[in-house]
């Protein structure tokens, strides 16, 4: 049996430099890296072959080969790019033009022969540093969008190998695939391979349909295409899945437990501990006596002060119980986060009696900032949840907790298992990890999903809320239902879900793709090239 090879633009981990100079490496956010990891991590005859993120201009030769040890201590091999073939590969040709095209976002797509010219160079750059790793009875499995031509690049150089090439995001209609300059060339990388992947058979049918239309190619009954030195190349559709148990163990964690509490402390679900109520007594008496005085806000004591408010339904148990919604995502124009904001801040308006009563957890990691639409967009989230704090906030709640940082998978777990909601309403998504990682850390409970019908989860996880996230009003209907929902109907809801997820896990989609991968590269091996 020989090793499996993963190839993918960055590694599963990046370089921390700590302040006395000394390397460690950290866990990447992003669902690649959370659905391979761990199987790369358990699979000893696995290397992974990756992007470092280090830029070599700013090490001595002496700094890199200690960071190339770090790595190789991981069984991973860095690549190393310079800030050029970064700027025009990832942040250009990968991040401007395939992923907005690969999205339905065609009007934000770059299509500059410059970052073109530099993304066949740094794929020929991966070549370069496989080669000579390659050995007899390897299987390569290449992944995702910066490295389409790759497989046809090593098929060139090795007839006989097994290559394997997944998509993490959707593939659009050829349509909107025809409009990518280079779309011929790119479709003649990717079959390059044996096998073919996608998270769900549209976009398998998107892929084959636009081979059809620019290269005039008919795949057979089994949805292979026989290419021109005879190799046949298999398209299939695997829906990826989580660590399942992983996920579910670590909500009962400690620290998940800490983190979940605090967040119900502070959102008003549960009495707060001691710290956090002699705070809100403090305030509260200062409130009251500011009120007394005729101070600005004396208008709120004759009705209720904003922070009794707080304090009394979970204190003295108000009609309507304190809720928490919760989101997680890279902050991508993608994952709709504006337009989100906006129909919660719809539903604050339709429902005001929710005012005091829910906090929405906002965790959204900066991603990309080197491309000018993500910086716009981060712009533009910091300003809504402003204005939407500004708007709403009583003297003791905010409606929105924005938090910007990236977490380990400990605190996110507390967060997912905090959220009585969880609103995942990406305008597109090949799959979403988020919301199946949302469900897995309320095994055996409830919490309501809100789910956009624009990603690959939603085809597997139907009993959810699901919405268009452009329709504001639905979404806001949708929040408000799932907030509504008792314990018991959304506990129901998502016992089936959770069932799937449990049998349909990463390790299996990982098993699944390599094991596909092994039966279609022999039977093109043996029908066509010996
Ligand atoms: P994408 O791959 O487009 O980022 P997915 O939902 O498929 O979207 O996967 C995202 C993965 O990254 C999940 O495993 C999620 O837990 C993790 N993640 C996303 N945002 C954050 C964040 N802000 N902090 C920590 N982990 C995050
Ligand atoms: C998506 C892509 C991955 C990518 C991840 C994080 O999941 O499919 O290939 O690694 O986003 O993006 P980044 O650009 O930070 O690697």
């Amino acid at each position: 049996m020989g090793r499996l090879i993963i190839v993918s633009n960055r590694l599963p981990m990046s370089l921390d430099v700590s302040d006395d100079g000394s390397y460690s490496l950290r866990q990447n956010v992003g669902g690649l890296a959370t659905a391979i990891g761990p199987y790369h991590k358990t699979h000893k005859d696995s290397v992974w072959v990756g992007w470092s993120g280090v830029d070599p201009g700013q090490y001595s030769d002496e700094e890199i080969d200690l960071i190339r040890e770090q790595y190789e201590s991981r069984r991973c091999v860095p690549i190393f790019l310079s800030k050029e073939e970064v700027d025009g590969y990832y942040a250009g040709f990968s991040n401007d033009t395939m992923w907005p095209l690969l999205h339905d976002f065609a009007h934000e797509a770059n299509f500059d022969p410059e970052t073109w010219r530099v993304y066949q160079e740094v794929n020929e750059h991966f070549l370069e540093t496989l080669v000579p790793l390659l050995r007899k009875g390897d299987k390569v499995w290449i992944q995702d969008y910066h490295l389409m031509l790759l497989p046809q690049m090593l098929r060139e150089r090795f007839p006989e190998a097994s290559i394997g090439w997944f998509l993490h995001v959707p593939f659009p209609s050829p349509e909107i695939f025809r409009s990518l300059p280079w779309s011929r060339e790119i479709l003649e990388g990717i079959l390059g391979a044996d096998l073919v992947g996608f998270h769900t058979v549209d976009y398998a049918k998107n892929f084959e349909g636009s081979v059809e239309l620019l290269l005039d190619k008919h795949s057979d009954d089994e949805g292979r295409f026989t290419m021109p030195d005879g190799h046949e190349a298999a398209v299939d559709a695997f829906p990826i899945g989580i660590d399942y148990n992983l996920y579910r163990r670590t909500s009962r964690s400690n620290l998940a437990r800490m983190m979940r509490r605090g967040i119900e402390e502070a959102a008003g679900k549960r009495p707060h501990s001691r710290y956090l109520s002699s705070l809100t007594a403090e305030s509260n008496a200062a409130a009251e006596a500011s009120a007394k005085e005729g101070n600005w806000w004396s208008h709120y004591a004759h009705e209720e002060l904003p922070e009794l408010h707080l304090a009394k339904s979970a204190a003295e148990g108000s009609p309507k119980p304190n809720k928490v919604i919760v989101s997680v995502d890279r902050l991508d124009y993608t994952k709709g986060i504006p337009e989100r904001l906006r129909a919660y801040q719809r539903m604050l308006e339709k429902y005001p009696e929710w005012a005091g009563h829910v906090t929405y957890y906002l965790l959204a990691t900066p991603s990309r900032e080197n491309v000018d639409t993500y910086k716009r967009l981060k712009e533009q989230v910091d300003q809504l949840v402003g204005q939407i704090n500004g708007k709403y906030s009583l003297l003791a709640w905010s409606p929105i907790h924005y938090i910007t940082r990236s977490l380990p998978i400990k605190p996110v777990c507390g967060i997912y298992a905090a959220g009585d909601v969880a609103l995942v309403t990406p305008l597109r998504d090949g799959m979403n990890l988020v919301a199946k990682e949302y469900l897995a850390c309320h095994d055996g409970r409830d919490g309501s999903l809100v789910l956009s019908d624009m990603c690959g989860a939603a085809a597997e996880l139907s009993e959810a809320f699901i919405v268009n996230p452009y329709d504001t009003e639905a979404v806001c209907e949708a929040l408000h239902d799932a907030l509504e929902t008792s314990s018991e109907e959304s506990a129901k809801r998502n016992i089936a879900m959770q069932a799937r997820l449990k049998s349909r896990t990463a390790a299996t989609w990982c098993a699944g793709f390599v094991s596909a991968l092994e039966q279609v590269a022999d039977v093109s091996s043996s029908d066509k090239r010996l």
